[in-house]
């Protein structure tokens, strides 16, 4: 299937490639959810599993956050967990609560005991949905497939759920190396076939999310984990935007810059031109309003917004988005207000 060849060359896949844009592209991370009220209308009768495994309505909810908010591109309504399903754990989502795997992993034992993984087949829905959308979207709008990232996927599953702290993950990969690589080797063999068959169902661009990297000091993530993600990245087709998001992870941006991403997205914690003399300008950059700027009023969101254009000078390659998702009790009018603001002063 080569559907992306058809597509335009969007304002956000212009921004990617470093190229001029009529206005800045702005997208939000986790732009479906909570915090809209179609959203929580859709989730009244549906449970989120059962939402994330039905492709018409994925691509009902994908679309309607991506039209109400007029951003620049979709991203398909999905969960990075799903793809654990495919080495036969098991994930559920408590309601209040959270992920949770009922058989998490931890020791190489366990890793034996992973069924032969067939991501073509268990994860259809992902590119049924993809298909559905892509067919709905205006064609100068992108749709964004993503992953999580390996390391991200390995701290859920060893600890079986959200953690504050994630030292079960840190004792056991630091601890016995084998049983990291074991674990990372396989996760990241399945998040390749994963990310190529969204392309080939029309994700336009990848991105691939490690919110918890982070938590690693450089050296154990230049060991452990810096040889998967660039396995990852050398598996994917390089006319492919690959957006790279490691969150809390600015003290390794020096190794990051390695992955040859051609977006790196960024969270609050570093101001963004600093973050990009570090990352080099030979790439783009995506963030990094912090997500609770949302939560404040219109004002402030002005004065933050016009902080980050002024940091990035109207310089391009840039993609406005947030340094982590949209938190679940902020105002859509705000979300609405940011996105407007970002096209009007930008044009
Ligand atoms: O960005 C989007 O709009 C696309 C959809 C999307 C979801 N999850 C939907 C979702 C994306 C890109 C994700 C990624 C994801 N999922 C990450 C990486 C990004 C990040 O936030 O760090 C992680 C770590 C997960 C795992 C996950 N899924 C957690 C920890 C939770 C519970 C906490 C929370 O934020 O709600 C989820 C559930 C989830 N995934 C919801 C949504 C809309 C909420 C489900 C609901 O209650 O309706």
């Amino acid at each position: 299937m080569t559907l992306n060849k058809t597509m335009p060359n969007t304002q956000f896949l212009k921004a990617c490639n470093l190229q001029t844009t009529d206005h800045t592209p702005i997208w939000l991370m986790r732009q479906a959810g909570r915090y809209m009220k179609e959203y929580q209308a859709v989730r009244k009768h549906v449970k989120f599993l059962d939402l994330c495994k039905n492709p018409e309505l994925c691509a009902e909810v994908t679309l309607t956050a991506r039209e109400k908010l007029s951003v620049d591109a979709a991203i398909i309504f999905s969960d990075i967990l799903l793809i654990a399903n495919t080495l036969g754990l098991e994930v559920v989502f408590k309601e209040p609560g959270g992920p949770s795997i009922i058989n998490p992993v931890r020791s190489v034992k366990d890793i034996d005991l992973f069924k032969a993984p067939d991501v073509l087949n268990d994860l259809s829905y992902v590119f049924e949905a993809l298909k559905i959308t892509r067919k709905s979207l205006p064609t100068d709008i992108s749709l964004i497939g993503f992953a999580g990232a390996p390391f991200t996927l390995a701290c859920y599953i060893i600890e079986g759920g959200s953690s504050t702290n994630y030292n079960l993950t840190k004792q056991l990969m630091l601890g016995d190396k084998e049983f990291a690589h074991k674990l990372l080797t396989i996760l990241t063999d399945i998040t390749i076939t994963y990310l190529n068959e969204q392309v080939k169902n029309g994700a336009d661009t990848i991105q691939l999310f490690d919110s918890w990297v982070g938590i690693l000091s450089s050296h154990n993530f230049k060991e452990l984990v810096l040889p998967y993600l660039i396995k990852i990245r050398n598996s994917m087709d390089k006319s492919i935007p690959f957006i790279y998001f490691g969150n809390g992870a600015s003290h390794l941006y020096t190794q990051i810059k390695n992955i040859n991403a051609t977006v790196y997205s960024i969270d609050w914690r570093m101001d963004l031109d600093t973050a990009w003399d570090i990352l080099g300008h030979d790439t783009a950059i995506q963030g990094n309003l912090d997500p609770s700027i949302l939560l404040t009023d219109f004002k402030t969101i002005k004065s933050e917004v016009e902080l980050i254009f002024k940091l990035i000078n109207f310089r391009p390659g840039f993609i406005f988005n947030l340094g982590h998702g949209i938190l679940p009790k902020t105002p859509f009018d705000n979300v609405k207000y940011l996105v407007d603001l970002v096209h009007s002063i930008s044009k």
